[in-house]
């Protein structure tokens, strides 16, 4: 078994860790392309021990290329994911825009792997926000044992979630601050971002969440359960890789926190880290080209009836977006494609 493979936005963040993590799991590829802007035509990339040059995503033809990973925002998402699915080839696209589209699967292997068999509607996959895939890897194997009511959530979002600018932005306003002379006033941010956090990640919703915070409560209800109720609060923080979230979690029926512990400590795509002792959890970054989610702080809270906390922290370039994309890939080659 092995695949015709297109990752497309290959020279950015999220596709050059598609590029290494297929090398890492050895996706069985048959032929590989990889796609970005005209600017960057034959811009050189890494694929394990090879190098790869890209080529032009407006003139690709995708017709007998069996999936492409799409990494490059929702504008050009939209013109041409729907060619490549045209074109018989399955998209697994990383921005928001077919997220919440009924007849478009959104899927975290780890909660709900089986929602594939849906894929041949839209030949559209999507791959979630990276705040969410993280949580519902956390929340699925605790709403299993106790059902879970309701989710508070704050995260502590790190500026590689906003892209190559986002990264850049918080390196060069960092050495600026101790050179005033080489101001560098926010561009990609709404403030400052160098030693200091903002409470404001995407746009505003006449709600007054952001909508960062609306796709954590959707995302989370199409994924997981629609039952479950979920507020979030969505900051961003100084850190170049690595999501963090302090979740708490309130169940229908009462869950003991060791016995928390351990149905974390067996649930796929986590690991649990916490000892309550200086240094005993995980920080974003110590996840950072990791593949697990890992969970530490978990205890009761006593203040309801039926309440655990816990902190999770993963690389969000990898759970978060390329290591689930590749996942949702190896669960669509195994289910539905099955070539061989
Ligand atoms: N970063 C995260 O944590 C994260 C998590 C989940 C989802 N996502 C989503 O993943 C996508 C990519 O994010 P990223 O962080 O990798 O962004 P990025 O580092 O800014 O890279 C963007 C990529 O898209 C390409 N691109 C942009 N416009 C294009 C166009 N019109 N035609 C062809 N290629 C185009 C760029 O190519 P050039 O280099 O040629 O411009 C580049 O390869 C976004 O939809 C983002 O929302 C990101």
């Amino acid at each position: 078994m092995s695949y015709k493979v297109v990752v497309v936005g290959a020279t950015g963040n999220v596709g050059r860790e598609m590029l290494n993590i297929l090398d890492e799991r050895e996706f069985p590829i048959a032929e590989i392309a990889v796609l970005a802007s005209r600017k960057s035509l034959g811009t050189e990339v890494s694929f394990g021990d090879k190098t790869l040059k890209t080529k032009d995503l407006a003139t690709f033809d995708f017709t007998g290329w069996d999936m492409a990973l799409f990494a490059v925002g929702s504008e050009a998402t939209k013109e041409y994911a729907p060619k490549a699915a045209a074109a018989g080839c399955i998209v697994i696209d990383n921005s928001s825009l077919y997220r919440y589209d009924p007849e478009v699967p959104l899927i975290v292997p780890e909660v709900n792997a089986d929602a594939v068999f849906g894929c041949h509607k839209k030949n559209i996959i999507a791959n979630p926000n990276c705040s969410t895939a993280q949580m519902v890897v956390a929340l699925k194997p605790l709403h299993d044992r106790a059902r879970i009511k309701r989710v508070v959530v704050s995260t502590y979002q790190s500026v590689s979630g906003a892209g190559k600018e986002g990264i850049d932005e918080l390196w060069d306003q960092t050495k600026s601050i101790y050179n005033p002379v080489d101001n560098k006033p926010p561009t990609k941010f709404t403030k400052q971002i160098a030693f200091n956090v903002i409470p404001h990640i995407d746009v505003f919703l006449d709600s007054g969440d952001t909508k960062e915070e609306w796709k954590m409560v959707a995302e989370t209800k199409k994924i997981l359960d629609s039952e479950i109720k979920v507020t979030a609060t969505c900051v961003r923080v100084p850190v170049f890789v690595g999501h963090s979230e302090s979740i708490n979690i309130e169940f229908e029926e009462f869950l003991d926190e060791d016995e928390a512990r351990e149905i974390l400590r067996e649930a796929p795509g986590i690991m649990v880290i916490d000892k309550r002792e200086d240094g005993g959890y995980v920080s974003p970054v110590e996840c950072v080209g990791d593949y697990a989610t890992f969970i530490s702080r978990i205890r009761q809270d006593v203040t309801i009836e039926n309440g655990i906390n816990l902190w999770c922290v993963s690389d969000n370039l990898r759970k978060g977006a390329a290591l689930n994309a590749v996942q949702i890939a190896e669960v669509l080659g195994n289910k539905v494609l099955k070539k061989g």
